[in-house]
């Protein structure tokens, strides 16, 4: 409040300035309490949250909190929430509810951010029913955590609120801690242009914007030198990287058409690098030459996640996904053809407006055809704003039961194709210490499929040759090979 004058005005100095500032208050709690304040980020929904908050735990430690084990026993607790269907709003409420008594008999603080909080209607809603709350903030502006934070310690404000309705700039270099020590996460870009007519997600993260190759690149060469070994390229649709440009790139002006599949040789370059994943593919976009990268480039896992959604060309019209039932077998077939081994994982979704007995059974048919090691599937949720929430929506009762017959149908044909490699021996990166299974580690094959396998904590972050004993469903057991 004293130096208002030596704030700095351009970022990330000015998140600097304000960690420094909210680290004071921290000194005076560990002072008077003895011990650090703790804090607890709340992950809800998709990679690009998980990453996010990555990067809000960082700043945090930076602040001077240290990481409780649970929710209930943080001093600060930070949801990063997810809208893409109504029951992650609901499970928000939940956990708000519960923490309500320990809000109101502590000094606990609560924060909610991410795609939620986006949408007017229910930062109101969050206003009027959980006026407790102590800070909200949206998509666009979460690398303000400190600053927003410091509003709140300071007392200048009980409640924070601040949501943009669009992005203002990228903010970089600002801390954060990775949840793995040799794999992680990269933003190749931000947003989506897409509009599928069911999605929030264009509405809450908004229009697409790729980051210049070479801070990709730079980013992968620091994290490779880290002893990193495994990189996720994400963004909603990776195969239009490249269409919209964050900031000025020497090697866009040198090759105009440099787009996904460049970027991803480029990445395989990167020495240290020995893994390359990337997610999620929009089928319309999923070129022959990405095909051909692939196909060249052993360091690119074997894994696509294809999104079909549905299998009925006039549902997927009615989605505007701009793809038909035919163009995305036809596609599988072409990947199939180069890329014999891989494995391909999908989202479908049952119930879109005015779906048919007939449109489902085209998707039955497609789930059948496709060869899926695993699919997410999902009961359409209407989505206010969306052009979908609008039309007529179908009984309850007709999309639980075609949801069940999907299940049943996915649970057979998955649990066959992940077998195929029973009794071979794969490459494992090793992940954690089995949770479930005292003495054994869990890790994934390129492939993505996941195996476990008796072994200690020291394999954590290596790749080991592992037999594939037997296959279980979705993941395999197997046994370390000397
Ligand atoms: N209802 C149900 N599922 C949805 N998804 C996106 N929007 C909705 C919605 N309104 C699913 C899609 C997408 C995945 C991340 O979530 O299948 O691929
Ligand atoms: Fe949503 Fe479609 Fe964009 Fe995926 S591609 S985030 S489903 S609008």
């Amino acid at each position: 409040m004293n130096d208002y004058i030596n704030i700095p005005t351009t970022e990330p100095a000015r998140q600097q300035y304000f960690m420094d500032r909210c680290h004071e208050y921290i000194e005076e709690i560990i002072s008077t309490k003895g011990k650090a304040p703790t804090f607890y980020v709340s992950t809800f929904g998709c990679q690009m949250n998980a990453r996010d908050s990555e990067k809000l735990t960082g700043i945090l430690e930076k602040i001077g909190y240290t990481e409780a084990s649970a929710e209930d026993k943080a001093d600060f607790v930070i949801y990063n929430t997810c809208t893409v269907r109504e029951n992650a709003n609901q499970k928000l409420y939940g956990h708000l509810g519960s923490l309500k008594k320990k809000k109101e008999s502590s000094d606990m603080m609560i924060g909610i951010c991410g795609c939620m909080m986006q949408q007017p209607d229910i930062v109101e809603h969050i206003k009027e029913s959980f006026g407790f709350v102590d800070l909200v903030f949206g998509t666009f502006n979460f690398y303000k955590l400190a600053e927003l934070l410091y509003m709140r310690l300071s007392g200048e404000k009980k409640q924070v609120i601040e949501v943009l309705a669009a992005p203002e700039e990228n903010v970089e270099h600002l801390p954060e801690h990775k949840k793995y020590s040799f794999k992680s996460g990269v933003n190749i870009m931000y947003g989506c242009n897409n509009f599928c007519t069911y999605c929030i997600v264009p509405y809450v993260r908004g229009r697409e914007r790729s980051r210049a190759p070479e801070d990709i690149i730079a980013e992968v060469k620091c994290l490779a030198s880290e002893g990193f070994v495994e990189i996720m390229l994400l963004g909603q649709n990776v195969n239009s990287y490249g269409v919209n440009f964050l900031e000025e790139s020497e090697i866009i002006k040198a090759n105009p058409s440099y787009s996904f599949p460049e970027l991803l040789e480029d990445i395989c370059k990167i020495e240290g690098i020995k893994r390359v994943r990337f997610m999620t593919s929009h089928p319309k976009d999923l070129s022959d030459k990405l095909i051909d990268v692939i196909a060249r480039n052993p360091k690119v896992a074997r894994h696509i996640h294809l999104p079909v959604q549905s299998g009925s060309t006039e549902v997927l019209c009615k989605m505007n996904r701009r793809y038909t039932k035919d163009d995305y077998l036809a596609l599988v077939e072409r990947i199939r053809a180069k890329l014999p081994d891989v494995s391909l994982t999908t989202d479908i979704m049952v119930g879109f407006p005015g779906e048919t007995e007939e449109d489902f059974q085209d998707t039955m048919d497609v789930v059948r055809r496709a060869g899926y090691d695993q699919v997410f599937t999902f009961i359409y949720s209407m989505r206010t704003g969306t052009p979908a929430a609008t039309w007529e929506q179908l009984p309850e009762d007709v999309v639980n039961e075609r949801f069940s017959r999907l299940l049943e149908l996915v649970r057979e044909t998955s649990a066959k194709v992940t077998a195929r490699f029973e009794g071979e021996t794969k490459e494992v990166l090793v992940e954690c210490v089995n949770d479930h299974m005292a003495g054994y580690v869990t890790g994934r094959m390129d492939n993505n499929i996941l195996v476990h396998f008796e072994g200690g904590e020291d394999l954590i972050g290596q790749f080991v040759n592992v037999h594939l004993d037997k296959a279980c469903g979705f993941y395999y057991m197997g046994t370390i090979k000397k």
